[in-house]
């Protein structure tokens, strides 16, 4: 028997609705692949926030630390403003424990239509890895002469030549897995000084990749390809804001952000990786029990890959395509009328 010892944050909105799925889902597979699964749960969130004043203790990240991995739900909530809750608690995890990659697999599912009409199950699989600790998520800046006419905020974006290799390795050593092709979204057209550094880079270490084929393209382009033509895309690398965009997008040409998962690698497994749907909060269904819990859930196959257990993550995403394909049982944003417990029983039964 392998034990793990995992820590679940489900936080806010959403995030509590759909990562009890996730849990049910891993209790489901575990004995059957000889784990065991030990769970500490913390309540960080905005409601902590607004209890506390903050949205999670100062010894937060030591507290993490000694778990083999954290599966999260999503953060952020009206009441607190988004960058304080987000840099409050995601981001500061993503960064103290060096995720500098976020993964993100998008695929078309049999018997989910695409809006696309291009989009056919089974041809759209694809990976966006997203730079996932600095670009254009920076601290550095500052505003100034608040409530003057000439008020103004200036954002720095710090892209370091150690940052933007060990992303790019990763993506190239990801296509090479998957033999397939690396596409590197740019935007050195108009961002003169950090995206050129990209291209360069990217240069650089296709020259230590040489068998991976790959390509750049304006990230703008980029977008409107994955409406036009999203089969003839394999691995997909991008800055920490592109790729998030970027993600949100591919999600929805595959029908809907609620299947979406992501993984935030510390590859290097210096400190745990952590696991969570692509999606947000969504104050706007929160508390219905309506959210699809298949981008969690998916979240948690990555996990379990991530920990070693291909064949019981093989297990959970097999069981996600066959109540996809295979019943009419779905969520509202996929059609459908069940709810997230109905539609996890139902999961459950395939598996
Ligand atoms: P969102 O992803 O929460 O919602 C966007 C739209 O997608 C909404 O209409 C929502 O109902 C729908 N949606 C999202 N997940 C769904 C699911 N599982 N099932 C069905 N429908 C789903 O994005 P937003 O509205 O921009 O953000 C809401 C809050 O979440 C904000 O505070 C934002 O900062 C935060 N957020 C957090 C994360 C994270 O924790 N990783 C990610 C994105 C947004
Ligand atoms: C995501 C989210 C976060 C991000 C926000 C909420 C800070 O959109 O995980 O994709 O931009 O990284
Ligand atoms: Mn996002």
């Amino acid at each position: 028997m392998t034990n793990h010892r995992i820590a679940l944050i489900p936080g806010d909105g959403i995030g509590t609705e759909v990562l009890p799925a996730a849990r049910r889902v891993l209790d489901a597979v575990a004995a059957r692949h000889g784990l065991a699964f030990s769970y500490d749960e913390f309540d960080w969130s905005c409601a902590r926030y607004l209890r506390e004043g903050a949205m999670m203790p100062d010894d937060g990240l030591d507290q993490l630390r000694n778990h083999d991995a954290i599966l999260l739900g999503a953060v952020g909530y009206p009441g607190v403003p988004d960058h304080v809750s987000l840099w409050g608690l995601l981001i500061p995890i993503r960064r103290g424990f060096r995720q500098y990659v976020n993964l993100r697999p998008i695929r078309v599912f049999e018997g989910v239509a695409s809006p696309l009409r291009t989009a056919e199950p089974g041809e759209v699989d694809f990976v966006v890895v997203r730079e996932n600790v600095e670009g254009e998520y920076s601290e550095i800046g500052g505003r100034m002469n608040r409530g003057f006419p000439d008020e103004m905020a200036v954002q720095e974006a710090v892209f370091t030549r150690a940052g933007v290799n060990r992303v790019l390795d990763y993506a190239f050593g990801l296509a090479a897995r998957r033999g397939g092709r690396l596409t590197s979204a740019t935007k050195s057209n108009g961002i003169v000084h950090t995206m050129p550094f990209w291209d360069e880079l990217v240069n650089e270490r296709a020259q230590l990749h040489p068998l991976v084929p790959w390509d750049q393209e304006h990230v703008d382009a980029l977008a409107a390809k994955f409406v036009l033509d999203p089969a003839r895309y394999d691995v997909v690398v991008g800055s920490n804001l592109f790729g998030d965009i970027l993600s949100d997008l591919a999600a929805a040409v595959a029908g809907s952000i609620g299947i979406a998962p992501a993984a935030n690698l510390n590859p290097e497994r210096e400190f745990p990786s952590m696991f969570e749907p692509v999606h947000g909060s969504a104050p706007d269904i929160a508390g219905r029990g309506i959210a699809n819990p298949l981008g969690a859930i998916w979240s948690a196959a990555m996990m379990l890959d991530h920990l070693g257990h291909p064949a019981a993550a093989t297990d959970i995403t097999d069981a996600i395509a066959a109540v996809l394909a295979e019943t009419s049982v779905r969520t509202p944003d996929l059609g459908g009328s069940a709810g997230t417990s109905e539609f996890t029983e139902k999961l459950l039964e395939l598996l």
